[in-house]
């Protein structure tokens, strides 16, 4: 999609930190803008800041839920009309701490929220996009779910499912001509990053801490994601400084392929795509 100029632009956790970069950076394109948040007064601060151009409307929607999903289609639809470009952002962490004391309760909320509401967004604008032949789809990752790092492991699994999402559905809709893109931020300034920082303790709030004083700022990131729709590339990638643990760890996993377990197993014959 080489062209911004009124196109919608239907942003979740549009309230947040990530969510309200996304929206600048689509408003200085001349987007018009839907900020949808489980908080409505975030959301109502954010659309404040935008341009009168970008016609900024709010909209309540709690990511978990189906129907709340249908109900902010109908009134966008309605008001504005389809939907051009969708990007599922919202989420939650639930801080630093081993798996162990992740309550199941907690663990389902999280993946009710960072991976059933993704789907969810897909399920809502995906048909009409791929009836019309053009759209596009953001899903927004982490660098947890390219390479996860202890205390992190709910957040880690819900954001690699995002990924494992996001790649099989580019290819799915790749023959309609809607696109699907998976931004990976690193630490960010917003309330989740801010109240991540705070709650660390040990060596992870020292490493943090300094960290803290060096989050990079939405807008950017709202940029990335931009230019990413625009060539219509898989992955957005924000923060270099990642690289390196992505290698490391990308050679572990290769350096595990060997000779198949089964002696005289016919290799390929298993392999549903071989490039
Ligand atoms: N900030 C970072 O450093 C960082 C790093 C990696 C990934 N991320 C991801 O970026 C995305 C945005 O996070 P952020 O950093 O801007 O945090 P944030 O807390 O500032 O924003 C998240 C927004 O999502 C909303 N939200 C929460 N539950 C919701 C629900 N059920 N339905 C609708 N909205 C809901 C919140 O009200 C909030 O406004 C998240 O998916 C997060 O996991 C953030």
């Amino acid at each position: 999609m080489r062209e911004f100029t009124g196109k919608i632009v239907f942003i979740t956790g549009g309230g947040g930190g990530i969510g309200a970069g996304i929206a600048q950076a689509f408003a200085e394109r001349g987007a018009r803008i839907i900020l949808a948040d489980i908080q409505n007064t975030f959301a109502e601060e954010e659309a404040a800041k935008l341009p009168a151009a970008a016609e900024a409307q709010v909209i309540t929607l709690d990511v978990r839920s189906l129907e709340s999903w249908s109900a902010a289609r109908e009134k966008v639809e309605r008001q504005l009309g389809a939907v051009d470009i969708l990007c599922n952002n919202a989420g939650i962490s639930n801080g630093f701490k081993p798996l162990a004391d992740v309550a199941p309760d907690e663990f389902d909320r999280l993946m009710a929220i960072n991976v059933t509401g993704v789907y969810n967004g897909v399920r809502t604008f995906m048909p009409s996009m791929v009836a019309r032949g053009s759209g596009h789809i953001v899903n927004t990752s982490s660098m947890n779910g390219l390479t996860p790092f202890g205390s992190f492991a709910a957040y880690s699994a819900s954001k690699f499912a995002v990924l494992g999402l996001s790649d099989a559905l580019r290819e799915e809709l790749a023959p309609s001509g809607v696109g699907v893109s998976t931004l990976f931020p690193g630490l960010t300034r917003s309330r989740m990053a801010e109240k991540d920082a705070g709650g660390a303790t040990g060596q992870d709030e020292k490493r943090l801490l300094a960290i803290r004083a060096n989050m990079m700022e939405p807008i950017w990131l709202g940029r990335a994601v931009v230019r990413a729709v625009e060539n219509d590339e898989p992955y957005i990638i924000t923060h270099p400084e990642y690289r390196a643990g992505l290698v490391a760890r990308q050679e572990r996993i290769l350096a595990a392929f060997g000779e198949p377990a089964q002696p005289g197993y016919k290799t390929g014959s298993s392999a549903t795509k071989v490039e």
